[in-house]
């Protein structure tokens, strides 16, 4: 599904240019389910917002289906990105004074959705996250780990098949924690490609594969990664 070849990223500091990726290579096959992990600082949310469209690589290639997305103007990648992939932040990134259901409806405003479909839709994604009850609730009289499912449901609403989160568990308790987990298990069974990037390992290993990032480069052992079939 995603190949990345050489990617890098610099960029430059006080005049200084400082190497962010050194020539990653990456391959992800469609409905895999992996995770990145690595020390504050190695490049992981770099990288993530790179397969996310977020971000420009200094130079390589990231093909997604066999087509190169990095020469895609400014206003395709923008139609792919709210097309095929939902981002989870460890923030969140909701918009506080709205309730949950305008939350989560919002990427469906830049589609042409009819009003009712944006209803269904909005359902069903609070209910793949055991949150349709609080649908009216304004966000901030949520807690943490309600807020980060409801920033899954926002995610999922377009059914994109690239779920992208970055350090999901980082602001929440155990308990939530597991909760938000059980929920990317879940994505995953029902077929979805999910990228998981996170310092935690027990976070890290509910994925099928890990990933390891160090400086920048993938950590050694990770050279050798078995290249899934591609679908
Ligand atoms: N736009 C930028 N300008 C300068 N430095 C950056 C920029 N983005 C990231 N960095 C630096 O690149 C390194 C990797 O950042 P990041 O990808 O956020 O790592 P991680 O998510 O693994 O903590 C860090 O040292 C960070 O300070
Ligand atoms: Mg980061």
């Amino acid at each position: 599904m995603i190949r990345l070849s050489g990617i890098t990223k610099e960029v430059t500091q006080g005049g200084t240019p400082v190497s962010i990726l050194q020539s990653i290579d990456l391959h992800i096959a469609a409905g895999e389910f992996i995770s990145i992990m690595g020390p504050s600082g190695s490049g992981k949310s770099t990288l993530l917002n790179i397969l996310g469209l977020l971000d420009e690589p200094s130079s390589g290639e990231y093909s997604f289906e066999g087509s190169q997305v990095n020469n895609l103007s400014s206003n395709k990648q923008a139609m792919f990105r709210n097309d095929r992939i939902g981002f989870v932040f460890q923030s969140f990134m909701l918009i506080p004074r709205m309730s949950v259901k305008e939350n989560v409806i919002l990427p469906l405003l830049y589609t042409n959705v009819s009003r009712r479909e944006r209803n269904n839709r909005m359902e069903e994604a609070l209910k793949q996250v055991g949150m349709l009850e609080k649908a009216k609730e304004p966000i901030i009289n949520l807690s943490g780990g309600q807020k980060q499912k409801v920033a899954i449901a926002r995610a999922i609403v377009t059914d994109p098949d690239l779920i992208l989160a970055d350090e999901p568990t980082g602001n929440l308790d155990q308990k939530s924690k597991e909760d938000v987990l059980q929920i990317f298990k879940s994505l995953h069974q029902r077929g979805k490609t999910v990228v998981l990037v996170t310092h935690d390992l027990e976070v890290a290993q509910v994925a099928q594969r890990v990933m390891t990032m160090r400086n920048g480069q993938w950590l050694e052992p990770n050279l050798k990664q078995k290249v899934g079939s591609v679908r």
